[in-house]
């Protein structure tokens, strides 16, 4: 049997639930490319190893997920400029021998949202949570021109990534998830923390929301969270996390391989795993 051309894979620990082979699996099978994306559950104290053996299995590239994405850095040789962003990597690619960290998610998001909100300069983003998922995305959305208003439980968390955005030459104010103005004229709201991965609602009203918000919470399981629900009563346009998830593997696929990826194939490939789980849950 002819061995398969390139190997790719996600390394995380836990990993089991990881969407990710089936998206990029279905991406290959869709344009006949001769790949395989496999997943490895990797302990922290074994990263460094995990790594080598990978460029020496000869693997092309992986995805890093929790917790090792702040951890793999000095394992890198070089790091892309979104990576240095963010200070977190999601994406290896092996070229020329050297080991070379990216980072897609902030990008990913910007991508997953950019169709809805139809530019994003001098438009105004509320992003609720202040972690390292809001971080990525911040930073990007700061990019593109966004002025951000960043709410955290923990005040101060939020005024550090606010520092982090301005010395990046972005604009960003903090606050805590008190009702304000913000909310009326806000044409982006992003849902960034767990609450409500069990079912939860988020501790923080909408009332008051423009209906021209784009509401997006990052959660893709459950599909729809009480988060998005509630925004949905009010009349606002909403989105889950499958797109962000989708785009940063896009984003990953297009900077191992070049081209475009086959986003219609990999978001079915997303939607289908996401299917299964709610039966198996029953
Ligand atoms: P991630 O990398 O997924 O963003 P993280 O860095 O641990 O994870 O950040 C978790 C985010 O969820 C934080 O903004 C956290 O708020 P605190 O900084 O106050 O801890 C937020 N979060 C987690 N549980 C929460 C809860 N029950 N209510 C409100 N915010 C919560």
């Amino acid at each position: 049997m002819l061995a398969v051309e390139k190997h790719y894979a996600v390394i995380g620990d836990p990993i089991q639930h990881s969407l990710s082979p089936g998206m990029h699996n279905a991406g290959y099978r869709s344009l006949g490319v001769d790949a395989e994306y496999s997943r490895f559950q990797v302990e922290a104290r074994r990263l460094a190893g995990a790594v080598e053996g990978l460029r020496a299995l000869g693997f092309s590239g992986w995805n890093v997920t929790l917790p090792h994405k702040e951890s793999i850095i000095p394992l890198l040789d070089t790091l892309t400029p979104q990576a240095k962003r963010a200070g977190a990597v999601n994406t290896v690619k092996i070229h020329e021998r050297q080991l070379i960290g990216h980072n897609t998610d902030g990008d990913g998001f910007v991508r997953s949202v950019e169709e809805d909100l139809k530019g994003f300069k001098g438009k105004k983003a509320v992003l609720l949570g202040a972690g390292g998922a809001s971080k990525g995305i911040a930073l990007a959305l700061a990019e593109q021109g966004m002025q951000l208003h960043i709410l955290n439980r923990t005040p101060e968390k939020a005024m550090e990534l606010v520092q982090v955005i301005q010395h990046e030459g972005g604009r960003a104010t903090s606050g805590t998830f008190a009702p304000g103005d913000w909310l009326e004229d806000a044409d982006l709201l992003v849902q960034t923390t767990s609450v409500g991965l069990y079912n939860e609602p988020f501790p923080f009203s909408l009332a008051g929301i423009s209906k021209q918000a784009l509401v997006v919470d990052i959660i893709f399981n459950p599909i729809e969270t009480i988060f998005l629900q509630e925004a949905k009563k009010l009349g606002c346009r909403t989105q889950n996390g499958i797109g962000m998830l989708l785009y940063q593997g896009a984003l990953a696929w297009e900077f191992w391989l070049g081209g475009k990826a086959p986003v219609a194939e990999m978001r079915q490939a997303l939607k289908n795993q996401l299917l299964q789980r709610t039966v198996y849950k029953g």
